[in-house]
């Protein structure tokens, strides 16, 4: 199958979350099935200038009337993925991230940025002639890329099939009414059978609208976002488009995640040779300033410092933590409240507490590799990826039973012979506390290093969920669904 994916983030080129890890590893799974993925990403200016093998630049005049735009050929560095980089220097060419400005802020014209990405995807869906190559499948990744399938019911053409992934629900791409037409959208559209969520233009509803088939990362989180407490106002419409939603869970990539052959690492380890993790535990210990001791338990995470992650369960249970001599060790950027409590925290327990902010990619690797834990208290999780990378990484997971987590990681009291973590149900400090104290009773036992060998001989390869999205794409394909 020809297949062209839409995302606004794509590893190794531009990253901010798990739906980077996706779009990079996703393609190459299914091109291993014999099918032709290719990617079409906004030409930010890391993404244009770290783009391998430029080719001709296909010029695509004005298609919003903000800005020429082209599309330039390439290939993902390090990997044979054909990619497209959507080149239009008046919206993306400047510095910042993906989605905020240096400052922190929404970028102010984030709607022309990401319907010009989904205009284009649909541009090369009905006329890719002129590249030749042409898409027998759409698939748009979360609301940046929602407005993709809107377009192509509207223009009523020929057209391939489409799929939405949804990575996060919560995120829902919202905009004023008044920009329908900055984005080509006919007011017709505004309306509860169509583009708008409570008022607002929202690209991630017009995605779950018009789509032939929706998945999202995880079975799990399938079926809550059907409920109101996980739905984010989009449950109704959700459980009516059931029989064309799937939880496909995400895999992880393990060439890049892969404590054998990890260049961030100052040692190599497999399953039957641990002995460099303990090496990478006492480097970490050193880099970040804690004391070099093989037996306090340390925690680790990696995250982005928001709501959803449950940072404030982790800052809940600090004085437990100290009072039991473990370490805890987090690397992440977001809300300012929670950057002051992790960093107030280490100033504070400068033996037990290590916080570094920002975006460190070598760094994650690290504390993935060094921790004896990895936290991931989430509230709500569509899948998650530090505690399968954990897992890999023989750092035991510790989670709470929700979305993702709970697909991939099972409590091992609950489930003796088969667990390879600990998990708690209520999002309360207690319970998070409960499930910390019991990884600390099994750390340094023999049961500890017989759930390690387990949780590091798992398989979270991409091969099982590239065979799901092929089914599908091959759904969408037989059995497209036309609204208007
Ligand atoms: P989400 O996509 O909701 O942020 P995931 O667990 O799916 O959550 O993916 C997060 C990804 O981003 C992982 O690859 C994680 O290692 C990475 N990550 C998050 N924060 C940071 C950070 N501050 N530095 C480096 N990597 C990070
Ligand atoms: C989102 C979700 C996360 C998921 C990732 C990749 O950012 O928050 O749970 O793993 O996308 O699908």
């Amino acid at each position: 199958m020809r297949v062209l994916m839409v995302a606004s983030e794509l590893f190794p080129l531009v990253k901010t979350g798990g739906l980077a890890d996706v779009t990079g590893a996703l393609p190459r799974a299914l091109a291993r099935r014999g099918h032709d993925v290719r990617v079409l990403v906004p030409g930010y200016r890391g993404v244009l200038e770290g783009a391998a093998d430029h080719g001709r630049p296909l010029p695509l005049g004005n298609p919003l009337g903000v800005g020429q735009a082209e599309l330039v050929p390439a290939r993902l560095p390090g990997t044979d993925t054909k990619i497209y980089v959507l080149r239009c220097p008046a919206l993306y060419d400047r510095a910042g991230g993906p989605y905020l400005d240096p400052h922190g802020a929404d970028w102010t014209d984030n709607h022309l940025r990401f319907a010009l990405l989904s205009r284009v995807a649909a541009i090369i869906a009905v006329s890719g002639t002129a590249l030749g190559w042409g898409p027998q499948v759409v698939h748009a990744h979360d609301w940046q890329a929602g407005l993709v399938s809107a377009y192509l019911q509207l223009w009523g053409q020929a057209r391939p099939a489409t799929v939405l992934t949804v990575h996060n629900l919560h995120f829902a791409g919202r905009f004023h009414p008044m920009l329908m037409s900055a984005v080509g959208l006919p007011h017709s559209l505004f309306s509860a059978y169509g583009v708008e969520l409570y008022g607002a233009l929202s690209f991630l509803k017009a995605g779950l609208y018009f789509s032939d088939r929706i998945t999202t990362v995880s079975p799990t989180y399938a079926r809550q976002i059907q409920t109101s407490e996980y739905g984010e106002g989009l449950q109704g419409l959700l459980s009516a488009r059931s029989p064309h939603l799937f939880g496909i869970l995400n895999g992880i990539d393990e060439e890049v995640w892969n404590p054998a052959k990890d260049p961030a690492l100052p040692a190599a380890y497999d399953v039957d040779h641990l002995e460099g993790k303990a090496k990478i535990k006492a480097a970490l210990q050193a880099e970040l300033g804690l004391p070099v001791n093989p037996r306090a338990p340390l925690f680790g995470m990696v995250t982005r410092l928001t709501h959803q992650k449950g940072v404030d369960l982790v800052l809940g249970n600090l004085h437990f933590l100290m009072g039991t001599g473990a370490q805890l060790a987090v690397l992440g950027s977001g809300a300012a409240a929670y950057e002051l409590g992790l960093r107030e925290a280490a100033r504070h327990h400068p033996h037990n507490v290590a916080f570094r902010s920002g975006y460190d990619e070598p760094l994650s690797h690290r504390i993935m590799a060094g921790a004896d834990f990895v936290l991931v208290p989430s509230r709500f999780e569509p899948c998650g990826l530090t505690q399968m990378y954990a897992q890999r990484y023989g750092s035991l997971p510790i989670v709470r039973h929700t979305g993702g987590l709970a697909d991939t990681v099972l409590d091992s009291w609950a489930h003796p012979h088969v667990g390879t973590g600990f998990s708690f149900v209520d999002a309360t400090d207690w319970a998070m506390g409960n499930a910390m104290w019991r990884g600390m009773q099994a750390f340094g036992t023999p049961r500890y290093a017989e759930l390690q060998r387990r949780a590091m001989s798992r398989d979270f390869g991409w091969g099982p969920s590239a065979a799901l999205y092929e089914r599908v794409y091959a759904a969408a394909l037989n059995g497209p669904v036309h609204l208007l």
